[in-house]
């Protein structure tokens, strides 16, 4: 059997090599090659059985001849060549829920970080002053007067409506499927066509949704008009759910009240981006499911997996390829 692990561009959504180790350690039995660029894993997968890798391009999924399984170290997949895999009938797992919790504090903190005024605090600190006044007149609706809308109710969606609803916000969830009973904390279930009817009515909106061709921009410069001044956007999700250039203009026109962002379009941030600057604004470098040890849990996650795919047993956490997740 003979297992590629593949890099990703960016070090950190890459296996380190202490995690390829690990994997070493755990299947003796298997050819484990590690590659940390496109060519050599086009020439490593020719005659693997399994690919370890949060992306792929279609031509090093074309030079596979036998590849039965390939595991993303992500949630998102969207770093894969879906329609190939599919054609090919070739199942992709990921390591959806492993850092849903962690995800779902950090889009919480983002929340409270902006109702609570933090970036205007931050501002204010760094010029050394003490603007108790100033801050202190800054209107503030206590959480539990709120409503918040939760887009996509999946392990992320699901704890972040059981923290809002454990400081007494009313929590309206958007998923796929209305007809599933409620999860948790969640007050009603609407689908994403109902999305736009619900902008106006909301206090924050909170994206734990997948980019899919399906959710597309769920926050496009039309939906971002239809939120409250005071509302606050936060995405711990995919940069390309919003409009992120009517966004930016929404922040500095004062038409929103805060955004909280983990998440861009393009990663890292470009520096000519006008997000850098807006004010009301919270920037995390897409660090939302980190906790010093991303890779531990992620890995565990695999191995589990491994132990079925070598019994022949169903995996876990299939993705369902003609849906993106
Ligand atoms: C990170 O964004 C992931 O998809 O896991």
């Amino acid at each position: 059997m003979k297992l590629v692990v593949h890099v990703h561009d960016l070090p950190m959504w890459s296996l380190p090599v202490a995690q390829v180790e690990r994997i070493r350690r755990a299947l003796p039995q298997v050819d484990i090659v590690d590659v940390r660029d496109y060519a050599d894993c086009r020439a490593a997968i020719v005659d693997a059985d399994v690919a370890l890798a949060p992306r792929m391009q279609a031509a090093t999924l074309a030079a596979a001849t036998r590849l039965r399984w390939v595991h993303s170290t992500a949630v998102g997949i969207g770093w894969l060549p879906l329609a190939d895999l599919a054609a090919r009938g070739i199942p992709v797992t990921n390591v959806r829920g492993v850092h849903a919790e962690i995800l779902a504090e950090h889009a919480m903190a983002l929340l409270l970080g902006l109702r609570r005024q933090f970036p205007a605090a931050d501002t204010r600190r760094r010029a050394r002053e003490w603007a108790q006044e100033a801050l202190a007149a800054i209107p503030v609706p206590r959480l539990s007067a709120t409503t918040v809308l939760v887009v996509g109710l999946g392990g992320i969606g699901t704890h972040v409506a059981r923290y809002a609803s454990g400081m007494g916000m009313r929590v309206i969830g958007v998923r796929r499927d209305v007809t599933l009973p409620p999860p948790p904390g969640v007050d009603r279930v609407v689908p994403l066509s109902a999305v736009r009817d619900w902008l106006p009515q909301v206090d924050h909106v909170v994206l734990a949704l997948p980019h899919t061709a399906e959710t597309g921009q769920v926050l496009d410069a039309e939906a971002l008009a239809l939120l409250k001044p005071t509302a606050l956007v936060v995405n711990v999700a995919r940069g390309s759910l919003i409009d992120e250039g009517a966004l930016a203009e929404a922040l500095l026109a004062g038409r929103i009240g805060g955004a909280g962002l983990d998440v861009f379009a393009t990663e890292p941030l470009p520096d000519a981006s006008p997000l850098w600057s807006t004010p009301r604004t919270i920037i995390t470098p897409h660090t939302g499911a980190c906790d010093g040890d991303y890779w531990t849990p992620a890995i565990d996650c695999f191995l589990e997996n491994w132990a079925r795919f070598e019994a022949g047993a169903p995996l876990e956490n299939v993705v369902n390829l003609a849906r993106g997740y």
